[in-house]
């Protein structure tokens, strides 16, 4: 991923973004910085206009580390438009990302809306984390140009976007979703076929599921867990994933450790009871000020801004060593 964006002068194309929260914003922002327009919708003029505030606010902080013109930021912000009418923000718009709450009902809702007032031409990409395009097209005309694209956050940050297409997605509406997304800077990866929870969460949940289990069983504090990824597998995973990583490591080493570790390893389909517990009595994390760890104001800003900077940093790092 090229982390800087270059200049642009002409429209690359139009993005409708239906949800202004946390991932509609940061994608907005990203599909704006790469030259296309993006109109924004959500429910509330008050929502949009707060959206836009955070969208420049993240711009400026991208300026800092680089990854971003200042001299840019009025224009960026000049491509994109907030309105509550879905029907006037689908005007021209050759891709929707729908980012509202991940409760299906809501997404069909909106999936039905889309395939009656967008142009005949418009892809639909839902950002769920974990529904298919075949629980989305129950009922729509459109359903060969409807699948999932799934960011990460922050969207401007993280290069990876997986994109999944259902049964009924058409190979044309995965290569223009896929050449829209590189043309955004992104790097999509698609699926071979449907999976809930796609490859990243499926894998992340994994760890959590482990990493659970270590503090329930009193093998380690939840800082210490922590501490034991940050500063080592989770490292070296930034630049090899787990098959290179063995095959650099050895099968028949790995086998060994599969057979002595599997049996012991976190296989339960239950939630666990510390976090549900946690969630009983509102621990909810940064959002309640407790979760494993204390959050404050100060805190919490100071450690979005040190992971923000690392995966800036991580992000210029990669452009080189691709680059040289
Ligand atoms: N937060 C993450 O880290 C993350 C990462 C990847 C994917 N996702 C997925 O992205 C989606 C959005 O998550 P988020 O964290 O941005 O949520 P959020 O709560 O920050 O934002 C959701 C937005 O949707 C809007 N909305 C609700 N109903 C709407 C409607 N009918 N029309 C238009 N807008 C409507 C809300 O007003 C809100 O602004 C979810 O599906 C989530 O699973 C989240």
């Amino acid at each position: 991923m090229n982390v800087k964006a270059s200049k642009h002068s002409e429209t690359v194309g139009i993005v409708t973004v239906v949800g202004a929260g946390l991932m509609g914003q940061g994608i907005a922002l990203q599909f704006a910085l790469h030259g296309f327009k993006v109109h924004l919708h959500d429910t509330s003029t008050e929502i949009l206009d707060k959206s836009i505030v955070a969208i420049s606010d993240n711009l400026r902080l991208l300026s800092g580390m680089d990854m971003a013109d200042g001299s840019d930021i009025p224009a960026i912000l000049d491509r994109i438009t907030a309105d509550v009418s879905l029907e006037k923000s689908l005007n021209g718009s050759d891709l929707v990302i729908e980012a509202v709450y991940e409760d299906l009902d809501l997404k069909r809702s909106i999936f039905a809306d889309l395939d009656e007032l967008a142009p005949v031409h418009t892809i639909f990409a839902s950002n769920t984390s974990s529904f298919m395009a075949s629980q989305l097209v129950t009922n729509l005309t459109a359903r060969d140009r409807v699948l999932v694209a799934n960011w990460w956050n922050p969207p401007y940050l993280l290069p990876l976007v997986e994109v999944v297409p259902g049964p009924d997605t058409s190979q044309n509406s995965t290569d223009i979703l896929c050449k829209l997304l590189k043309q955004a800077g992104k790097f999509p990866v698609v699926l071979q076929k449907e999976s809930l929870g796609f490859i990243g969460n499926r894998l992340q949940f994994a760890l959590l599921r482990e990493a659970i289990s270590l503090v329930e069983s009193g093998v380690a504090t939840a800082e210490d867990v922590d501490r034991v990824v940050t500063s080592s597998f989770g490292r070296r995973l930034a630049v090899a994933g787990p098959f290179e990583v063995f095959d650099i490591a050895g099968w028949d080493t790995i086998l060994h450790i599969i057979d002595e570790l599997f049996p012991h390893i976190e296989s339960s389909k239950m939630s666990p009871d510390t976090i549900r517990k946690m969630v009983e009595t509102g621990d909810l994390g940064v959002k309640s000020g407790r979760g494993f760890y204390t959050w404050d104001e100060d805190t919490i800003s100071d450690r979005r801004s040190q992971i923000s900077e690392t995966l800036a940093a991580l992000g210029r790092l990669d452009d080189a060593v691709n680059n040289k």
